[in-house]
């Protein structure tokens, strides 16, 4: 039995879906079903006694020992958190409420459980992976080097801030009380149910829509994409074979600018949809620039690679494809998530940073 925290998200539903595909081993999935959780990414799981979900929040600690007790999980994989960058600079608190406050919750609650209720074969199997982003390591300019585990915290949003002091929490658990931790350090991930207010479901829900596809600056700014699918394959990998106490970057090589980005799915739905009003690259409508924006972010995934021997199965091109051709055959997923809660945010965005 493993516990997930966050995941009817976008990655942790991939993950408990993988994880259930991969393996029999039951999950215990907890998630407080905010804006971005979404049980409809599990129907498939409805009546598969491997998936028990628990509507819940990671700062209750009552919840949080008594799940640990109930269920005795060999690990927990911790991706809840509050994830979307804009969201961070117009209401910060809640990034630190839940991604800070949060995980130290759940290492305190799980602290006490390996102490108390755990044997010692059970102790030593046992393990905290907490789910990280490459953008704690702050914005790179186009020609320096990608970021490994060595690159100092530099985070610049409310969001990496949130994320970087949760990674700092982890760190010190193993630091201090010797307590079975590993971090994963991943960079912008895109595939199935992705929430749309990120770029990629973003775009193709616009661009379906005939909304304008907004590009904050001049659109030069660069991430370096990886397919949800791999991530997952990532964080199993670590889980079975990672080093307690280290950390690992996750990551495809695949850098890109983010009007490159936005050209290559428009030039995608051209040819699987085309519109009789021309090419949906008409709609790209260049918005007001993030505020703190970052530049770039690349993330060098050596360590994983000749360590664990993990490697990605797309490329940029084979998992865009694959994407929108996700989001075509899941037009109602996408209106369904569009609740009123996400209209009022996306009111509220361009020009009014
Ligand atoms: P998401 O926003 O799609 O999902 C977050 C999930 O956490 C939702 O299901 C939400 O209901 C749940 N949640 C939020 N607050 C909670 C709380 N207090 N208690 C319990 N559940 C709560 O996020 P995502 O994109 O799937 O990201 C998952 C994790 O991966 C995050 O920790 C994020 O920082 C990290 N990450 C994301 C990316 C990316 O590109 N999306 C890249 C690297 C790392
Ligand atoms: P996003 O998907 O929000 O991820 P992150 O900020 O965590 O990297 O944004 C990816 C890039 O796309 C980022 O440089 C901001 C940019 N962007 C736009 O240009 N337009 C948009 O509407 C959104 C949501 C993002």
């Amino acid at each position: 039995m493993i516990l997930v925290t966050g995941g009817a998200g976008f990655i942790g539903s991939n993950f408990v879906l993988d994880w259930l595909k991969e393996s029999n081993e039951p999950v215990v999935n907890l998630d407080a079903l905010t804006y971005a959780g979404n049980l409809e990414n599990l129907q498939s799981l409805t009546d598969d006694p491997r998936h028990i979900f628990v509507k819940g929040n990671i700062c209750d600690k009552e919840l949080v020992s008594s799940l640990l007790t109930k269920y005795k999980p060999r690990a927990i994989v911790h991706f809840a958190a509050e994830s979307h960058v804009d969201r961070s600079i117009c209401g910060p608190d809640l990034f630190f409420e839940t991604n800070v406050m949060g995980t130290l919750n759940l290492l305190e609650c799980a602290k006490a459980y390996y102490d108390q209720e755990l044997s010692e074969n059970e102790r030593s199997a046992f393990r905290f992976l907490h789910v990280s982003t490459d953008e704690v390591y702050g914005s790179l300019t186009f020609d320096e080097p990608a970021f490994t585990e060595e690159t100092p915290y530099r985070p610049n949003s409310p969001y990496s801030a949130s994320k970087a002091s949760s990674d700092h929490a982890v760190r010190a658990w193993f630091h201090t009380y010797g307590f079975p931790v590993l971090t994963t350090n991943c960079s912008n991930n895109y595939g199935p149910y992705q929430f749309p207010e990120k770029l990629i479901p973003l775009v193709i829900s616009n661009a379906l829509a005939r909304k304008p596809l907004p590009i904050y600056g001049d659109g030069l700014n660069i991430r370096d994409w990886l397919y949800v699918g791999d991530h997952c394959s990532a964080i199993r990998c670590v889980l079975e074979n990672g080093k307690i106490g280290e950390t690992y970057n996750v990551g495809g090589h695949n850098e890109r600018n983010n009007i490159t980005i936005v050209k290559t799915i428009c030039a995608i739905l051209d040819e699987m949809r085309p519109h009789r009003d021309g090419s949906y690259a008409n709609l790209i409508t260049y918005v007001k620039d993030r505020p703190g924006h970052d530049r770039r972010y690349a993330i060098d995934s050596t360590k994983l690679q000749t360590q664990l021997g993990w490697k990605p199965k797309e490329c940029f091109e084979t998992g865009i494809h694959k994407t929108v051709q996700w989001y075509l055959d899941h037009q109602d997923w996408v209106k369904n998530v569009q609740s009123g809660a996400y209209r009022e945010w996306t009111a509220k965005q361009y020009g009014n940073w």
